[in-house]
């Protein structure tokens, strides 16, 4: 009985191991009778529980069969790595490598870091407020009349919403607001952030564009303050001489109020689609606080003063790296953010 069972087992590996096709599989069969718990293992280990006589009987043949398979894995081993095609294995360790390509920051993400390093050198903090804003923080505690075109449907974005208004914020300058009603002067601020505008799109109009606000507001900040500010941050960020013009304006935020334009620096005051042949650009709006927007704050009325100012984060990109069309930032175009 015994001895059936082994040469069965002696023919069936047998049988597998010739027709084997991996060094796989052959350690697979090998793992299947010779292992630990393999069928020809259990054989030899039940020996020593058999009688004598039968013990010296199988004992021989099932070693004998051990020896036997071990010997046609060893041959079948040598036979398999011979079919082994070593030229097509080769590997040329002399190619050169895959380049992993590393990503990079956005040119308007740089800029937004520089103007940040920027002001917080000259102890401004960084403040934030949320994308989606209300009317009232949007327009009405900034003293924008309800008839001011900007809350038309053509300007604003404007969300259908169940109680309160609600609009894709069209600036920073919602932040003024929500920034005094939890703080008290003195503040110094700057709020980098994207807004939207209901906008047909030229070469520096977006859509969609970042601004930085900024505030200062104490006793007694004053138009000298401004001018000094904003000359530390021309001269730092450009790291050239860059002409500025300050513009009379209107913003119902501020009184008085100018606009600041700087000459362009894409053309070299030439005329250029950036600054759609003018030579200057206009980077920012500005002014001193309107008191209404401190009382609107929660702040006493005439009790403090200060300045604030919008600019535009795309529009100082476009002048530090001469980018002539504002679209390009979002456009997707690799051959475009490569470059950076
Ligand atoms: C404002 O947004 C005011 N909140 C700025 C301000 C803040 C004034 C604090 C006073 C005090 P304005 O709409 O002009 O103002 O926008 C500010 C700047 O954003 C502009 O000077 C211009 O540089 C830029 N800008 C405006 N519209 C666009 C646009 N569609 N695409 C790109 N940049 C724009």
């Amino acid at each position: 009985m015994l001895q059936n069972k082994v040469s069965e087992i002696k023919e069936k590996s047998t049988d597998e191991i010739k027709t084997s096709q991996s060094e796989r599989e052959l350690y697979a069969i090998q793992v299947k009778y010779l292992g630990r718990k393999g069928k020809l293992t259990a054989i030899l280990k039940g020996l020593k529980d058999l009688p004598a006589d039968k013990r010296r009987e199988i004992g021989p043949i099932a070693n004998e069969a051990r020896n036997a398979i071990k010997h046609l894995i060893a041959e079948r081993k040598k036979e398999l790595s011979e079919q082994i095609d070593w030229e097509k294995e080769r590997i040329d360790v002399t190619l050169p490598g895959k380049r992993q390509e590393i990503g990079h920051l956005h040119p308007i993400t740089l800029v937004q870091r520089d103007i940040e390093q920027i002001f917080t050198s000259m102890g401004f903090e960084i403040a934030d407020g949320p994308e989606i804003e209300t009317e009232w923080y949007n327009f009405d505690a900034l003293n924008v009349p309800p008839d001011h075109p900007a809350r038309d449907m053509q300007d604003t974005f404007w969300l259908k919403s169940e109680k309160e208004k609600l609009v894709l914020r069209t600036h920073t300058s919602p932040v003024q607001i929500r920034h005094m009603q939890k703080n008290k002067p003195p503040i110094r601020i700057i709020v980098p952030g994207r807004v939207f505008r209901n906008e047909a799109t030229d070469a520096n109009h977006e859509h969609t564009f970042y601004q930085f606000e900024g505030l200062m507001v104490d006793d007694d900040i004053s138009a000298a303050n401004f001018r000094s500010v904003m000359k530390i941050f021309f001269e730092n960020f450009f790291e050239q001489k860059v002409e500025l013009r300050l513009r009379p304006s209107y913003f119902p935020f501020t009184e008085p109020s100018f606009e600041i334009d700087m000459n362009c620096l894409v053309c070299g005051e030439k005329g250029c689609s950036a600054c759609k042949q003018s030579g200057w650009l206009e980077i920012a709006g500005a002014g001193m606080v309107n008191q209404k927007i401190f009382a609107a704050a929660g702040y006493l009325k005439n009790r403090y003063q200060g300045f604030a100012f919008g600019g535009s984060i795309d529009r100082l990109t476009m002048m530090k790296y001469k980018i002539n069309d504002i679209r390009l930032f979002h456009s997707g175009d690799l051959r475009f953010i490569k470059q950076f």
